[in-house]
Order: structure tokens, then sequence, then C-alpha cells
């Protein structure tokens, strides 16, 4: 089902592995092509963001990381935005469903969490060698702990019918593969249409900044060229922050 040029190609597979993102993290550089996909169908160890779990059932989703290997370390986190907008157009085309990026890299429908991006960097000394951009969506699993219920979903309790987790992949590398290119050369469109998919772009929200619930609300204007999240604060000045200061709290 793959049609990709490079993405993909490359391919690791495991019935069961701790973590896609560890396995990749581990190989040398010369293991690891660029557009390596490394899956596995029981993932024991998965890592989500803030040193968090990501859960999965054995077989019902999809757990994997891509490994890209560009020849700059610039705009990363714009990379994985590239990615989560890319799952978003998808899940929007195949199945009709209105899905959107919840900062920082959370995809969610009807504000329950569907899919987790994590992304990951190995340095050779000060340069970049590999970006990991994990990621996790749940596809067909039907039931979630009493924890995650209230907040996690998969396509298919959403959709209402099975989704065919193969060629779902197939489609989606092919899709990030013409999406990397936009990526690559700095596309400015690129990061507009990932901006009208952010939660609360052009809308005033909340935002816990450093750990701390910020008092006033600030206006959501997306994420700039380096991959900062731009908003205007009450007092009508511009901030920036970066990927990991902060994130959105829900009102
Ligand atoms: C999050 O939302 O917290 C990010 C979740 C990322 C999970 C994926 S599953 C494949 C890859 N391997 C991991 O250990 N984590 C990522």
């Amino acid at each position: 089902m793959l049609h990709t040029h490079w993405l993909g190609q490359s391919l690791l597979y495991f019935p069961q592995l701790g973590s896609t993102s560890t396995h990749l993290k581990k190989l040398s550089s010369d293991e690891v092509a660029h557009g390596t996909l490394c899956i596995t169908d029981h993932q024991t160890k998965g890592r989500g963001q803030y040193e968090r779990d990501w859960e999965s059932k054995p077989g019902k989703n999809l757990t994997f990381t891509l490994a890209f290997k560009p020849t700059f370390a610039e705009r990363f986190h714009v990379l994985t935005l590239t990615c989560a907008k890319v799952l978003v157009d998808q899940i929007e085309d195949n199945l009709g469903l209105k899905s959107s990026i919840k900062w920082p890299n959370d995809v969610i429908i009807d504000d329950k969490k569907v899919g987790g991006l994590l992304t990951e960097t190995t340095f050779s000394g000060n340069k970049l060698d590999r970006l990991l951009v994990g990621i996790g969506l749940n596809v067909n699993q039907d039931k979630f702990s009493e924890e995650l219920d209230e907040v996690a979903t998969s396509l298919k309790k959403e959709f209402g019918h099975k989704i065919d987790r193969e060629k779902f992949l197939a489609e989606y590398l092919s899709r990030v593969e013409h999406e990397y290119s936009r990526w690559h050369k700095n596309d400015a469109e690129l990061l507009k249409e990932i901006n009208c998919k952010l939660v609360g772009h052009g809308n005033w929200v909340r935002l816990k900044v450093n750990g701390n619930v910020s008092e006033d609300k600030s206006k959501l204007i997306g994420v700039n060229e380096q991959g900062q999240l731009t908003v205007i604060n009450n007092e009508g000045g511009i901030d920036t922050f970066s990927y990991e200061q902060i994130r959105l709290i829900a009102d």
C-alpha cells in the first residue's frame, strides 16, 4: 500500500516493543536512514509528553515513530505541528470528522484526545542527527480505562466503524512526505494552515505559562516561523512562548 518515495521505505516492524521512539533513539546514526519508520503492534512502555506514559491496546491502534534527518535543527517544532496537521486533514478527508490540534501537540475530536505526538532530537556533537516524531493514534480501540474514558476517544468510536490501520498509515505517510517538503522550504502557507487547525486560534484563551495559570486571557495568534506560540496579551502587546512553556487551559 505504500506509495512514498522515501518515508517509511526503511521500515522496522516489531510485534511487541517497549517504545518505538526509544528504539530509534538508541540506534546509531548509520542504522537510521532519513524517513525510517519504526512501528509496533504492542507498545509496552509508550512514552508521552511531560514524562507521562502512553497507553495503547495491542493490535488496535497506531503507535509509530518517524525519523527525519534534515540538515538544520531550526523550526523542528513546526515539523511536529505539520505531522499533527496532516493527521487532522486526513481524519477530515477520510472520515468526515472535524479534529483540531491542541497546543502543543494533541489531536482532539470534540475535546477528547484521539492522538498525541512526541518529538525528540538526537545530536552528534552539536550537530542535529535526527528528529524523531513519535505518534500515537487511537484507531480501533473501543474501551478506555475509567481514568481515560472522559478524556480519550478513538477514530472508531467517533466514526462508528472499524478503520483499516494499514491503509490509513500508508496514506498518512504519503501526505507527510508531501508536507515535509513544504516544511523544508519554509512555506509560509503551511504555517497558516497549521494555525487554522489550532484550538483557540483567533480567540481569547487562558494559558498556563511555565506551570502557572495566567490570570488574564490572551488572544491566540498562532505559531510563528520558529515554532513559538504568538499571542496578544490583554495590554495589546505581543508575547511569544517556546513550545514547552505553554499549555492551553479549558475554561
Ligand atoms: C502525548 O500526547 O503525550 C504524546 C504521545 C506519543 C505516543 C507515541 S506512540 C509511538 C511513540 N513511541 C512512544 O513511546 N511514544 C510515541
